[in-house]
């Protein structure tokens, strides 16, 4: 990977990903769609290698969403396989090593079976102290819901409607410590947010890319960035007033 095509100055520090086209680069090839997640988790590693290469510091990324249920059943259990199995066994040890932080964001309700709510802690509180990038598997995640749990978490401890401004809702997202995405990536070439962090992308810039999520590789990340570093943010302000503020670029 070309590292010296980025500009150091200007990394997002926190990447948002949906990860589209698994069916679709399965069907392509003739095998079931289960293959293209399969599939979808190998590129899955190598995208987080890429974002250590490049030390983009948050990597988040939609694996299962809360709508992601209503899947035909055989569907759904092979996820919830390829996330127990592959990523949170076979695959732990490896993002360890290489200093990757994992985390889970999304609801812990009653659909999650309790087994993967073990390896998912487990995960975490193996690589909890782990620098290199944080990884945050949104599981059985939506961004409505998370919007919903941080109102009821402010109903719940007595905060009067005056107290309830930004700041007090951010407390309760699911991840009040990590910075917004800088950038929100979609692959599949389509042009939808899907429920995914809909309070934290308010600024975030989007791109969407056409390759299928199995064949994506760091190199597309990459891709992802340089696009990113071409665009100017500007958080509401004009362009003159962003330089002046000493806004991020
Ligand atoms: C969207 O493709 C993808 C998903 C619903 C699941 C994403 C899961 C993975 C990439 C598997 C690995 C993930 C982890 C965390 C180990 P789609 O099935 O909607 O594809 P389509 O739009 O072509 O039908």
């Amino acid at each position: 990977m070309d590292l010296s095509r980025l500009d150091p100055k200007r990394m997002p520090r926190h990447v948002a990903c949906v990860m589209d086209g698994n069916g679709r680069w399965a069907t392509r090839q003739g095998l079931p769609r289960t293959e293209g997640h399969r599939a979808g988790e190998e590129a899955l590693l190598d995208a987080v290698k890429g974002a250590v290469e490049m030390g983009i510091e948050y990597l988040t990324v939609y694996a299962f969403s809360t709508e992601n249920w209503r899947r035909p059943q055989d569907e759904v259990r092979f996820l919830l396989g390829v996330i127990a199995d592959d990523l949170l066994t076979k695959r732990r040890n490896e993002l360890h090593e290489i200093g990757v932080r994992i985390r889970f964001a999304g609801r812990r309700d009653w659909r999650v079976p309790k087994w993967i709510l073990g390896r998912m802690d487990e995960a975490a509180e193996l690589t909890r102290r782990n620098k290199a990038t944080t990884l945050t598997v949104a599981f059985n995640y939506g961004g409505r819901a998370e919007i919903v749990d941080a109102v009821r978490a402010l109903v719940a401890e007595g905060t009067s409607a005056r107290q309830v401004d930004e700041r007090a809702l951010r407390r309760h997202l699911y991840q009040p410590d990590v910075p917004d995405p800088d950038l929100f990536v979609r692959t599949s070439g389509e042009f939808r947010i899907s429920n995914f962090l809909l309070w934290e992308i308010a600024y975030s810039e989007l791109v969407f890319m056409d390759v299928l999520w199995p064949d994506f590789r760091r190199g597309h990340l990459l891709e992802a960035v340089l696009e990113y570093q071409n665009r100017e943010r500007r958080f509401g302000l004009t362009g003159d007033q962003r330089d002046h503020d000493g806004l991020p670029g």
